[in-house]
């Protein structure tokens, strides 16, 4: 298969781990000019794009949760390598402990909303100014999840809404971007055994895959991995989507029972 990102300059957030590091290796495979890790794990984002080559690949410390640095992030991306074409905004965290909204923790969801939903904003909200004024037709990518467009989705209420808040942030800036030939869109993975995945349940990659397992109505050669999340947002970033904006890619095996995402207790 031919180099599918050749010249083109991308950010990736949270790409220090899980689907963010796989789409960071993946982007330089298929020829990126220059991959740049953005994370607040400094000593694992520095060791990933050390990894991938220091050519191609570079970290910067960047907290989303904070505008400016977000901006800083953007600027010094463009100053390195020129340009920007590709924003895979996808640093997330869920949610601390379950949410009901019997008992809802107001301080946990500010602190999830301001990564998942204030960060996703700031990244689309200065990836978009760049490359509007660069008059780059660039591409813009949300991670969002399964949780996104769940009937039945796990008591996690505030990573739930985080989701859906993204899906509309996604609908309307692919409005206002598609003017200027920027698309945004944003993958939905169903559940994957990231560290994220691992932390939360407490469980190994392969026992976590294993309780999983049953929720998946395509049964492949192997579970759903970052790597399957990774090759749907090449497909985004890349000339092959060239006319989809504002799409929500899922990449879930048709996953179902949800309740069966963290465990009652
Ligand atoms: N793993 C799953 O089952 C799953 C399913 C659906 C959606 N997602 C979403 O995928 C995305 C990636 O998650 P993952 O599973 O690879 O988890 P992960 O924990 O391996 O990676 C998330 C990365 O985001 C970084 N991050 C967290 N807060 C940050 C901040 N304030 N600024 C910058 N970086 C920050 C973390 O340091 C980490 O490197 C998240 O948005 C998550 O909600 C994951």
């Amino acid at each position: 298969m031919g180099k599918r990102l050749e010249n083109k300059v991308a950010i990736i957030t949270g790409g220090a781990s899980g689907i963010g590091e796989v789409t960071a290796r993946l982007f330089a495979e298929q020829g990126a000019l220059g991959v740049v890790i953005a994370d607040i794990q400094e000593e694992k984002g520095q060791k990933v794009a050390a990894s991938i080559g220091s050519q191609q690949c570079i970290f910067i410390k960047c907290d989303v949760t904070d505008e400016e640095q977000v901006k800083s992030l953007v600027e010094s991306t463009v100053n390195i390598y020129g340009r920007l074409d590709i924003m895979f905004s996808n640093a997330g965290v869920l949610s601390q402990d379950k949410q009901y909204i019997l008992d809802f923790n107001m301080k946990a969801c500010e602190k999830l909303f301001s990564v998942n939903v204030h960060g996703t904003i700031a990244c689309v909200k200065h990836a978009g100014r760049v490359m509007v004024e660069s008059d780059t037709k660039g591409s813009i990518i949300c991670t969002t999840s399964v949780a996104a467009s769940a009937k039945a989705p796990p008591a996690l209420i505030d990573y739930v809404m985080s989701k859906h808040a993204i899906l509309g942030l996604v609908r309307c800036a692919s409005k206002d971007l598609g003017e200027y030939g920027i698309r945004v869109n944003s993958v939905a993975p169903g559940p994957v055994a990231t560290p994220m995945a691992c932390i939360a349940y407490g469980k190994s990659v392969e026992e976590v895959e294993k309780h999983l397992e049953s929720g998946f109505i395509f049964k492949g050669k192997e579970n759903l991995k970052a790597k399957h999340v990774a090759d749907a947002v090449l497909f985004l970033a890349s000339d092959d989507s060239m006319f989809i904006t504002g799409h929500n890619l899922g990449v879930d095996g048709g996953y179902v029972p949800f309740i069966k995402w963290l465990p009652k207790n």
